[in-house]
């Protein structure tokens, strides 16, 4: 029996295509791709302007690049994310704090956020963790006290709010960044992200911050580097992008189908979907009483699954020498020792999805 993956990134004839029209045509960098790109995906987001580059980690540095954040300044951070979120603020010099995580949701919790503020608190990084939105309170805090208010939303492509005005993932903050790694909800064949934001102030310096921060003339007016995306993966991106709604659907789909079958087991507990929102499903995770034994039971029928974050970030060896290393974040520490992450990706074959659902309640009744 095939075994079943935690991601399988869709590649078709139509994107295949595009590839090869994009290098056919010898324009590979600064073309139509990449500037059609960056205004679809702000369109489907409701931003202003998207502007590509080359992952979601130089992304969030450019972010902070955009927002002037430096030395002496702190941004406030999960520890429960990827270790981008953070790096990203000791690349450019200034102090991320870590904060714990909300017990249910699993984002930012904006009480603690408030307790962490300091007269050195320039920012805060609001992680959309594996689709879920952060809580709407976050931005509202931040524009109280006029600390911008940085999306990583690399996990939600497409995850919204489902009252009107149905503000999406990379249209609630003051920039917005994504990455489009290969097991993301939407790929381009390689490495890639993007920065979005709402901002039209923002908006001309994005797109000169990945190019050196050149203007008109090519002279730099600020500290920028070449972050561009090459437009072979913007033309994938472009083709992925016309496909995201229908993908996340089916994601939609198969978590449903999860939760229904899942609901009453005393091993495991499920993720919840924060009220009047649509998760974008990027994971599937379940907090196991034995995560371990929960993984070798799925192992051994043949499908993989994933711990995420088991290392907090600030207990990882690059932050040994900062203040809160040996800090415990109650709520944080939790989660990290229960997770495992099942397949729930788009393409998924019911079949699969059926695998999936007995193998979890063989092991877990
Ligand atoms: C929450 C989060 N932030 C940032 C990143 C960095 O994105 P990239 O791998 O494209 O640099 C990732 C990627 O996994 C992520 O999950």
């Amino acid at each position: 029996m095939k075994r079943i993956p935690m991601a399988r990134p869709t590649w078709d004839d139509e994107m295949r295509d595009a590839a090869l029209t994009t290098l056919d045509s010898l324009q590979w960098v600064k073309g139509p791709q990449g500037k059609h790109f960056g205004q679809e995906f702000a369109h489907y987001c409701g931003a202003v302007q998207g502007t590509p580059c080359q992952s979601g980690s130089v992304a969030l540095w450019g972010a902070l690049r955009l927002l002037g954040i430096g030395p002496g300044d702190e941004v406030i951070v999960p520890s429960l994310t990827y270790i981008a979120t953070a790096t990203c603020v000791s690349l450019v010099g200034a102090t991320p704090v870590f904060v714990d995580v909300e017990s249910e949701h699993w984002c930012l919790d904006v009480n603690a956020v408030a307790s962490a503020k300091t007269v050195n608190t320039k920012a805060v990084i609001g992680v959309h963790l594996f689709g879920q939105l952060c809580d709407a309170k976050l931005g509202q805090w931040c524009d109280e006290h006029n600390i911008a208010y940085i999306e990583d939303a690399a996990q939600a492509h497409g995850a919204m709010e489902l009252t009107a005005p149905h503000r999406k993932a990379g249209a609630l903050g003051d920039v917005a960044c994504f990455s489009f790694f290969p097991s993301k909800n939407l790929a381009v064949g390689g490495e890639g992200g993007m920065l979005m934001t709402k901002r039209n102030d923002l908006a001309a310096r994005m797109d000169a911050l990945v190019n050196h921060g050149r203007d008109q003339r090519l002279e730099s007016q600020e500290l920028g580097s070449n972050l561009r995306m090459s437009e072979v993966t913007a033309a994938i991106g472009r083709i992925q992008l016309g496909r995201l709604e229908a993908w996340i659907e089916r994601r939609e789909h198969i978590a449903k189908q999860f939760s229904v079958a899942f609901d009453g087991l005393d091993a495991i507990q499920l993720p919840r979907i924060r009220e009047g929102t649509r998760h974008a499903w990027h994971q599937y995770c379940l907090l196991a009483h034995d995560p371990t034994g929960l993984r070798e039971a799925l192992d051994a029928k043949g499908i993989d699954s994933r711990v995420y974050y088991s290392t907090p970030c600030h207990r990882q060896n690059v932050y040994s020498n900062h203040p809160q290393h040996t800090q415990t974040l109650p709520i944080t520490d939790d989660i990290a020792s229960r997770l495992v992450a099942i397949p729930v990706h788009h393409e998924l074959s019911d079949e699969e999805v059926e695998r999936i659902i007995s193998a979890v309640i063989q092991s877990s009744t």
